[in-house]
């Protein structure tokens, strides 16, 4: 019962966990309670990991940690699936540093298959001259598939699945374990090299590719998005040092995260989204902008008052989950907020909303709400009608965000990239142009 409860619970949804559980319970009746295998050492380090790394300590989340451990152990192609942002490639870190630590050194090498073709990952041969130019998986394995290397490796695809590359590593997942290439080459794998896929969904692999890795399943609720922001308001004091701050931050996030669950509220209030972001990106996106407002303060060793850092998480709310609805969704979060008593700017004509009002965090003077006004254009002297720019209101919303999170250091959290999206002609291009 045990063997068969551990080798299948680590590949359903969250959802179907109980379902299991219960049917197990069925067939089993005299069976009750039988203890999880237990792993002292992995358990410890990976604690003491999550710990070291400012990471939070998610039970459901650790499970999958100790669940890929258990795959890892009995397979050599494994595959952790599951939305992005659930925690996949954190897992595998955690799980890699920890197993560094009490055995050998554990590399990951990653590729993401989907940005290349077929013959740059594995190589071609010319039809002409018949040259073999390697590619760049090949290249990977042949480097990595060493006997005397001293370190173990996890060769990562990590990027959508696709019929055309997964189907050539077959013969790899399967007991062979070779690497077949089109210049003849076979090149088999050894004990210190596992081949593991991040992916998000399985929809394009064929069932002969599934049923030779094993199958670690993130649920977005197994980490949730609280651990996320709760890393981000201790970060800042650890990384900053500003423990004043962090500690209004966990209020008054928790006020509007966890009490008024505001994510949540809004995605059930609102009609339609252009499409589906998930909650742990959002987040993300609130503690970039976040960080980038507080940026100067932290440079001019200046702290705010309770208000200030709470209109400021207000606007970041706004902007993190609402950036990407339409106007009739917006008036909606505008509504929503007011009813939760959010601080709000005083509105000087009935059709404004919260999305026309901005903070302005270069002056070092109070954060107040401000209209959105654009620049004031001046015609240059050679004036050009074809190339003429005229700032707008949404130009200036589209320039001050990019502004925030582009000046960003990236970090773990700021990749600084900024994604305009909107119907043709809504003056995408131009924004990025006048910024
Ligand atoms: N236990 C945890 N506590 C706090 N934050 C976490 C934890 N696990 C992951 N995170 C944070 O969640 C974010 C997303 O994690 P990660 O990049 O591992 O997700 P992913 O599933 O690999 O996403 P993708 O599919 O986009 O590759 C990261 O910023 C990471 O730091
Ligand atoms: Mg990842």
């Amino acid at each position: 019962m045990r063997s068969l409860r551990d080798m299948n619970l680590s590949k359903f949804v969250a959802d179907d966990i109980p379902l299991f559980n219960a049917l197990l319970a069925d067939i089993f009746p005299k069976v009750t309670n039988v203890p999880k295998m237990t792993y002292k050492e992995v358990e410890q380090g990976v604690k003491t990991f999550i710990e070291k790394k400012n990471l939070q300590y998610e039970p459901a989340w650790v499970l999958k940690c100790i669940q890929l451990y258990e795959t890892y152990n009995v397979r050599h192609g494994f595959m952790t699936v599951g939305h992005t942002g659930v925690g996949k490639s954190t897992i595998m870190k955690v799980l890699t540093e920890t197993l560094s630590e009490l055995l050998q050194p554990f590399k990951i090498v990653r590729l993401n298959p989907k940005g290349i073709t077929a013959p740059q990952m594995y190589g071609v041969k010319s039809d002409i001259s018949d040259d073999w130019t390697p590619g760049i998986f090949s290249t990977i394995w042949s480097k990595n598939n060493n006997r005397s290397n001293k370190f173990n490796v996890w060769i990562t695809c990590d990027g959508p699945v696709d019929a055309i590359w997964i189907e050539n590593l077959n013969t790899v997942l399967d007991d062979n374990k070779i690497l077949t290439l089109a210049n003849g080459e076979r090149i088999p794998m050894t004990s210190n090299c596992k081949m593991v896929f991040e992916v998000e969904t399985l929809d394009n692999a064929s069932p002969a590719t599934v049923s030779r890795c094993g199958i670690v399943y993130i649920s977005p609720t197994d980490l949730g998005y609280i651990p996320v922001l709760k890393s981000w308001w201790i970060g800042r004091k650890l990384d900053f040092n500003r423990g004043e701050e962090s500690d209004k931050l966990n209020t008054i996030c928790t006020k509007w995260f966890v009490t008024h669950d505001i994510i949540s509220t809004i995605r059930r209030s609102i009609k339609s989204a252009p499409f589906n972001i998930s909650e742990i990106i959002q987040v993300t996106q609130f503690c970039n902008f976040m960080t980038g407002f507080l940026r100067p303060f932290v440079a001019a060793n200046k702290s705010l008052t309770d208000q200030e850092y709470e209109r400021l998480v207000i606007f970041s709310i706004v902007w993190s989950i609402g950036g990407i609805l339409e106007v009739a969704d917006r008036n909606i979060v505008h509504e929503l907020l007011q009813q939760k008593g959010a601080p709000m700017p005083q509105k000087s004509k009935d059709v404004e909303t919260i999305f026309d009002y901005y903070i302005d965090y270069r002056a070092v003077g109070v954060l107040e709400w401000k209209l959105v006004v654009p620049e004031t254009w001046v015609p240059p002297e050679n004036l050009q009608f074809s190339q003429v720019l005229i700032p707008t209101g949404d130009s200036f919303k589209a320039s001050m965000i990019a502004d925030m999170l582009l000046t960003q250091e990236k970090s773990n959290l700021c990749n600084k990239a900024v994604l305009l999206i909107g119907l043709s002609g809504t003056a995408k291009t131009s924004s990025v142009l006048m910024y």
